[in-house]
C-alpha cells in the first residue's frame, strides 16, 4: 500500500537548550517524559487545582466519551483567581494596551472584585447554571471578565470573534441558545472602530433567545459613534451602570468536573461551523499543566499571547492556562502594523515581556517587513518563543529564532487544536533540543502516533496524526450534533482520534505536522503535504511566504501551483525579470526535496486568502486554479484578496 503522505523534506539543523535554561526549567529532565500510568500523572496536575469536592475516578472512557475526573467538583473562577488572592492579591494579573494606547492593569484582587461583580450581574439577570452567554468583543479586559463571571456561576460562554459579521454572530447565537449576549460598543482595528454594538443589534434581531444584551462602554470610542448606537429598552444595558452597584461578593458555583465550561465554534479552512464543547476539570488541569512545563510559567514572567479571545488560543493561553497558574498576562487589543509595523517590537520593549507565544501568519508578515524593524528595538527581556496555528517553516523558524530571539531563546512550535483543548505536541524547552519546523515531541502523557490508513503505527515515514488514549482536555462532543462529532473525529479508526493533519516522524520519534489531510496533493503517484513544497519555497532569499496547491494536469494528473509573497526588499529584482524569478524558485524546490515537488505554476502575489485567525485557505486557491467559482467566503478575512488573486491568475495563464 502507498503511503498516506510522503515525506521529502530534509531539516538537519538542531538547537538543545542552554545549560542555563535547562538547570532553571519547570521541567528539566528527560526523565519527565517517563509515564508509568497515565491517569495518575494526570490526576498529580489536577491535585495542584483547588477542588471543592475530590473525584472517585480518575476517568471514564466509554470510546468517543471521556468523563475526567469523576465526582470531583470544582471552579474555573476560583481556581484563575480566587486561589492566588492571599500569596499573590497585588500581582499584576493582566497589563492591558488597547490599540490607540490606553493602558490598564489589574491586580489578582483587582480583577477578582471585577469578576465578582459581574457574575453578581449575569446573576440578577436570570443567567444560571447550564445556561449559554456569547460574547462579542474586542480585546479589552471585559471580555476576559465576562468570561471568568460566566465561569463563575456555570454558565457556559460562547466567544464569537469581534470580527466576525452579524450574519456569523446571528447563526452562533442561535444555535447555542443564548440567553444573554455581551457585547462592546466598537473596538479598534487599525486605527478604525468597529462598530459591534451596532453588528450585534442586527444579530440579535433574529435571536429570540436573547432576553439581554450587555453593552461595555469601549472608553477611548468617539463620541460621534456612541450618539447614533441605540440602546433596546428592557433589552440593553451598559456594563458600566450594571457594576455600580452590584455586590462584590459572589461564592463561586461549584460545579461537576464535567459542567460545560464553554462552546467554541471552529470552522477550520472548510466547512459548517461546529460548536466545539469543552467542561472544566480536565481542561482547566491541561491548560494549566501545559502552561508550566510548556511557558515554563515563573513568578515573574510577563507572558504575551498574541491570540484574540475569539480563539481557542485565547481561551487557553491568555485566559485559563496562564491565569490559573498565578502569571502577569499581557494584552494587546489591535493590529501588529498599527500605528507602525513594529508595534509588536515596541510593546515587547515597553512592557518587558518575557514569553512571546504567537501565530507562523504573524512571523511570515514580519519577515516580510524586514528584521531592521525588530532590531530597532530592545527586546532583550524575552526569554522564550512560542508559535501556534500552522505548520512554522523551518526558514521562518530560523527567522525568529535569529532576530527575535536573539538566538538565545528556545522556541516552542506548539500543535494543537481547537478540539484538543490544549498543547499535544511541543517541545519542553528546557528537555528538548529543536528542529526548525518540527513540534518534536508529544506532552507527557498524551499518545501521539502516526497511522496508515489501516490505522496501523508508522514508526518513521509519513502519515495521519491521531491520538490514541484520552487526554484530560478533549473535546466532549459537537453541540446539539452527536452524529458529526463522531463521523469527523472517530470513525477512520474506532476509538482512535483522527486530527485531519498529514504528519511524519523523524528517526529521532520526532512529529513534523504537514499540512491537512484535506491539501495533500498526489503528484504523479507520491502524496505530498503542502508544507514541504511551501517550506522549501520560503527557504528562498526572496520568499516570505508560500501557499502551494494541486492542478489538475494532462500528464501527471496532478500538478503543484504556487502562490507566493515575496519579501518586501526583493520586490524589485522579482519583477524585473518574473520568467527568470520563477524559473529560479523552481529550481530551488527541485533542489530542495526533488523534482517531484517541482511547482508547474508560480504566481507572485501580494496576500493569500487566510481565515480570519491567519490560516491559508487552500480551497479557495484551488478554486481559482482550476478555474471555478469560488467556494464559501464567509469565513475569509479580506474576501478582496481572491478577487483580485484570481482576476491577476486568468490573466497570466
Ligand atoms: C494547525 C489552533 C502545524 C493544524 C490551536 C491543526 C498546526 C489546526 C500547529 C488547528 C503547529 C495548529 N504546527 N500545524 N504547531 N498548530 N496547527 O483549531 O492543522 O484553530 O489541525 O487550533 O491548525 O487549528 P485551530
Amino acid at each position: 500500500m502507498s503511503n498516506a503522505i510522503d515525506a521529502l523534506l530534509q531539516e538537519n539543523r538542531s538547537f538543545p537548550p542552554s545549560e542555563e535554561f535547562r538547570r532553571n526549567a519547570n521541567a528539566s529532565s528527560d526523565a519527565v517524559y517517563n509515564i508509568p500510568d497515565r491517569e495518575a500523572f494526570w490526576a498529580s496536575w489536577a491535585e495542584q487545582l483547588d477542588w471543592k469536592t475530590k473525584w472517585s475516578k480518575v476517568l471514564e472512557w466509554e470510546p468517543p466519551y471521556a468523563k475526567w475526573f469523576v465526582g470531583g467538583t470544582l471552579n474555573a473562577s476560583a481556581n484563575c483567581l480566587d486561589r492566588h488572592l492571599a500569596t499573590r492579591g497585588d500581582k499584576q494579573a493582566i497589563i492591558w494596551e488597547g490599540e490607540p494606547g490606553d493602558v490598564r492593569t489589574f491586580t489578582y484582587r483587582e480583577l477578582h472584585a471585577e469578576v465578582s461583580k459581574f457574575s453578581s450581574v449575569l446573576k440578577s439577570l436570570g443567567v444560571q447554571l447550564g445556561d449559554r452567554v456569547a460574547i462579542y468583543m474586542p480585546l479589552v479586559p471585559e471580555a476576559i471578565v465576562a468570561m471568568l463571571a460566566c465561569a463563575r456561576i456555570g454558565a457556559a460562554h460562547s466567544v464569537v470573534f469581534g470580527g466576525f459579521s452579524s450574519e456569523a454572530l446571528r447563526d452562533r447565537i442561535q444555535d447555542a441558545e443564548a440567553k444573554v449576549l455581551i457585547t462592546s460598543t466598537a473596538g479598534y482595528r487599525r486605527g478604525n472602530l468597529v462598530p459591534l454594538k451596532k453588528l450585534a443589534d442586527a444579530a440579535v434581531a433574529d435571536c429570540p433567545s436573547i432576553a439581554h444584551v450587555i453593552v461595555v462602554m469601549r472608553r477611548a470610542a468617539s463620541d460621534e459613534m456612541d450618539d447614533t448606537l441605540t440602546m433596546e429598552p428592557n433589552r440593553d444595558c451598559w456594563y458600566h451602570e450594571l457594576m455600580r452597584t452590584a455586590s462584590a461578593d459572589c461564592e463561586p458555583a461549584w460545579v461537576d468536573s464535567e459542567q460545560v465550561l464553554y462552546t467554541l465554534y471552529t470552522s477550520g479552512t472548510t466547512g459548517k461551523p461546529k460548536g466545539i464543547v469543552h467542561t472544566t476539570g480536565g481542561y482547566l488541569t491541561e491548560c494549566y499543566a501545559t502552561c508550566k512545563w510548556v511557558f515554563d510559567l515563573k513568578e515573574n514572567d510577563v507572558y504575551w499571547c498574541t491570540a484574540d479571545i475569539g480563539w481557542v488560543t485565547g481561551h487557553s493561553y491568555v485566559v485559563y492556562g496562564p491565569l490559573a497558574a498565578g502569571a502577569t498576562v499581557f494584552v494587546y487589543e489591535g493590529a501588529p502594523d498599527w500605528p507602525k509595523q513594529d508595534r509588536f517590537w515596541s510593546l515587547i520593549e515597553k512592557h518587558k515581556i518575557t514569553i512571546l507565544y504567537t501565530a507562523p501568519t504573524a512571523i511570515r508578515a514580519f519577515m516580510k517587513w524586514g528584521h531592521e524593524l525588530p532590531q530597532g528595538h530592545d527586546l532583550s527581556s524575552l526569554r522564550l518563543l512560542g508559535s501556534v496555528g500552522e505548520p512554522i517553516n523551518p526558514e521562518a523558524w530560523m527567522w525568529y529564532h535569529k532576530w527575535i530571539g536573539a538566538e538565545r531563546c528556545p522556541i516552542v512550535d506548539t500543535w494543537w487544536q481547537t478540539e484538543t483543548g490544549s498543547i499535544l505536541i511541543t517541545p519542553l524547552p528546557g528537555v528538548v533540543a529543536t528542529k526548525p519546523g518540527s513540534a518534536t515531541r508529544a506532552f507527557p502523557g498524551v499518545d501521539a502516533k502516526i497511522l496508515d490508513e489501516r490505522g496501523n503505527e508508522v514508526k518513521v515515514g509519513g502519515g495521519y496524526l491521531a491520538i490514541t488514549s484520552p487526554w484530560p482536555s478533549m473535546l466532549r462532543g459537537i453541540w446539539h450534533d452527536p452524529e458529526r462529532y463522531v463521523s469527523q473525529y472517530w470513525s477512520k479508526w474506532p476509538g482512535i482520534y483522527f486530527t485531519g493533519d498529514g504528519a511524519k516522524r523523524d528517526a529521532d520519534g520526532y512529529f513534523w505536522l504537514l499540512g491537512r489531510v484535506d491539501d495533500v496533493m498526489n503528484v504523479a503517484g507520491h502524496r505530498i503535504g503542502t508544507m514541504e513544497v511551501e517550506s522549501a519555497l520560503v527557504d528562498h532569499t526572496s520568499v516570505a511566504e508560500a501557499a502551494v496547491v494541486g492542478i489538475n494536469h494532462d500528464i501527471k494528473g496532478t500538478a503543484i501551483a504556487a502562490f507566493v509573497i515575496v519579501k518586501s526588499s526583493r520586490l524589485q529584482e522579482a519583477k524585473k525579470d518574473p520568467a527568470k524569478f520563477e524559473k529560479e524558485l523552481k529550481d530551488h524546490v527541485t533542489e530542495k526535496i526533488g523534482a517531484i515537488a517541482r511547482p508547474e505554476k508560480i504566481l507572485v502575489t501580494a496576500d493569500l486568502p487566510k481565515t480570519r485567525s491567519g490560516k491559508i485557505m487552500r480551497r479557495l486557491l484551488r478554486d481559482i486554479a482550476e478555474g471555478r467559482a469560488l467556494g464559501d467566503v464567509t469565513t475569509l478575512a479580506d474576501p478582496t484578496v481572491v478577487a483580485s488573486l484570481k482576476d491577476k491568475y486568468e490573466e497570466e495563464s
